[in-house]
């Protein structure tokens, strides 16, 4: 198998405006593989749609809105003739600050956002799928659903239960035709960290802050984590995908199985000023 439109027809990109989601529509559309792929905006879809016409079609969806975003996947889905036998829910963002510093209203909305209307989103594509004995999702998810991240609590939560429900899914589709793909990038140069304010002021969580922004400027591109993403839709396969540097996609997740709990907690504070 070469290229990934002989495995997929037509697939739903989440986030698909910028970073790993657009390079992930680029991906699939290199591959021949058509693409619907959602903005809050559209009209920041509109260079991807200029340049694929035919092939990439822009949709409106804010996960915040949990009736409306499931609308738009099933008039998506529609449009695409069969539905969709790829499924990558990858649109999310983050959230700084300390936890009691924040409203619980902010945490729980992204929880909401993240975890709530994305498993909508996967419930609707898995019958789907289901229906027709094929197809992929996928789930972006985070290394830091297994190395949680300090001062992200929230962010955290919503990647552990989407990293939850995507090895659930895998008992289930045993058997199906169908594969699920828990994708964990570690850091990838995107727009994540400037559309994520610090909120608070405590000299410890901008200390933090600090070291997050130094290990995300040294990192990879977005394209990198679209070439392992197509390389594990060709391999056909279910499973945990971890993507990024060498240290955060291999050595850290090994570390963390191999070190009692305390030593990686300390070895993590540490690292990040605490
Ligand atoms: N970059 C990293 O280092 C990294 C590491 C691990 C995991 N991830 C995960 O990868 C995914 C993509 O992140 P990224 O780094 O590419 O970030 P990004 O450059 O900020 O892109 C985020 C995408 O998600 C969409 N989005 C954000 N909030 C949304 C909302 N409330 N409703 C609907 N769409 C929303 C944005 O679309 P609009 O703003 O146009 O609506 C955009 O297309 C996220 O789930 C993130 O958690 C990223």
């Amino acid at each position: 198998m070469r290229r990934l439109n002989e495995l997929h027809d037509a697939a739903f990109v989440s986030g698909a405006s910028k970073g790993l989601g657009r390079a992930f529509a680029r991906m699939l559309l290199a591959e021949g593989v058509r693409v619907w792929g959602t903005s809050r905006d559209p009209g920041r879809l509109a260079e991807l749609a200029s340049a694929h016409p035919g092939a990439f079609f822009p949709v409106a969806l804010d996960l915040a809105d949990r009736a409306g975003a499931i609308r738009a996947f099933e008039g998506a889905s529609a449009a695409a003739g069969k539905g969709f036998d790829l499924v990558i829910n990858n649109a999310g963002y983050g959230v700084f600050g300390g936890f009691a510093d924040l409203e619980s209203s902010v945490w729980r909305s992204q929880i909401e956002d993240m975890v709530g209307t994305v498993l909508e989103l996967s419930h609707a594509a898995f019958r789907s799928m289901l229906s027709r004995r094929r197809g992929c999702l996928v789930h972006i998810s985070s290394i830091a659903a297994e190395l949680p991240l300090p001062y992200m609590s929230g962010y955290n939560v919503a990647k552990a239960g989407l990293s939850a429900l995507s090895e659930s899914l895998m008992f289930e589709t045993r058997g199906t035709g169908i594969r699920v793909i828990d994708f964990r990038p570690g850091d990838y140069k995107t727009e994540f960290n400037e559309a994520m304010p610090t909120d608070s002021s405590s000299e410890i969580a901008l200390r933090a802050r600090a070291a997050l922004e130094a290990t995300f400027a040294g990192s990879p591109p977005s394209e990198r984590a679209a070439m392992d993403l197509r390389r594990a839709l060709l391999a056909k396969r279910s499973g945990i995908v971890r993507s990024g540097s060498l240290f955060q996609a291999r050595i850290a997740p090994l570390l963390s199985r191999i070190l009692p709990d305390s030593v990686m907690r300390w070895g993590t504070a540490r690292y990040f000023g605490l």
